[in-house]
């Protein structure tokens, strides 16, 4: 078997003018231009990439962005008084912080701080825990990008089993509450770096979700012939070039369906952001989320 090649770059663009279309009826309607800050402390190739693509993504949806951008000093009295700020900003409806932060900085006490309504990378503690008692809440942008990914590509979740590998807080563990929550129906196994066997838990799976930030974790023994493989790694190579937790090559060959890396989840993160951004401008108006 060699398996479907699921077009996340595609799926992304597809949802994104949908969402400059809400954008601009959401303006034209209700005179509402939806904000999006992020905030980035010191350089960090990775990062300073990232929050350019958030950037030019969210002005290309007809949104307003704000990149703050502070040194890499900056003192965590400093970074709380800059979310306070954009907490305070009647044009700001969504926060990003984004993450790694330089090593001297705690990120817990500022996603603590972000204001609820604008939390629109679902990183508070407060949104977490609403998610995992089944109350409305974002849902933070790659589980739900992943999550878009699979019902675009029709995967069936009711009573599906899901190996996820990987419990980061962005990404692994948050992806094991959404997917179990009723209406969804998954089984869920959260794998991580001390499971035992991880080969034969994966062979188990009906949908495999590569979260662990290592390169070619994924091979084709893992995988159940006919599996979808969902690969969320984003892995440097040495020669710089973007490279996923699934060894590729060979998972094709077994898999039903698979993400590549790039143009997989990646475009997809954005995309929700965008949504979540969105969502926030509407709901903090008290106009339905959708
Ligand atoms: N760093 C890598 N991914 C993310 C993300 O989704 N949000 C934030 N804030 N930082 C990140």
């Amino acid at each position: 078997m060699t398996a479907r090649i699921i077009d996340g770059k595609a799926l992304a663009q597809q949802v994104r003018a949908r969402i400059a279309d809400d954008v601009a009826r959401l303006a034209a309607e209700h005179r509402v231009t939806p904000g999006l800050a992020a905030v980035l402390v010191g350089e960090d190739p990775a990062s300073q990439v990232y929050v350019g693509m958030k950037h030019r993504a969210t002005e290309a949806a007809g949104m307003v962005s704000r990149q703050i951008l502070l040194d890499a000093d900056t003192s965590q009295e400093d970074l709380e008084a800059v979310v306070a700020e954009l907490n305070a900003d009647e044009s700001i409806d969504g926060i990003l912080v984004q993450l790694p932060l330089p090593g001297h900085l705690d990120p817990n006490p500022v996603q603590e701080l972000i204001d609820p309504s604008k939390d629109v990378d679902a990183l508070n503690p407060y949104t977490a825990g609403r998610l995992a008692v089944g109350e409305p809440t974002f849902l933070s942008a790659t589980p739900y990008g992943v999550l878009e990914i699979l019902r675009h590509a029709g995967v069936e979740l009711a009573g599906a089993h899901v190996v996820i590998v990987g419990r980061s807080n962005l990404v692994g563990r948050p992806l094991s509450v959404i997917l179990t929550l009723k209406g969804r129906d998954a089984t869920v196994t959260l794998a991580h770096s001390r499971t035992r066997d991880l080969a034969a838990v994966c062979r188990q799976a009906d949908v495999i979700v590569a979260a662990a930030g290592r390169a070619g974790l994924i091979t084709a023994e893992m995988v159940r012939p006919g599996a979808v493989v969902i690969d969320v790694g984003t892995n440097r190579t040495e020669d710089g070039s973007l490279t996923g937790d699934v060894a590729f090559d060979e998972v094709r060959e077994v898999a039903g369906a698979i993400t590549p890396v790039p143009g997989g989840v990646g475009p997809m993160t954005v995309t929700m952001l965008l949504q979540n951004t969105l969502e926030a401008a509407r709901s903090r108006r008290g106009l339905p989320r959708r």
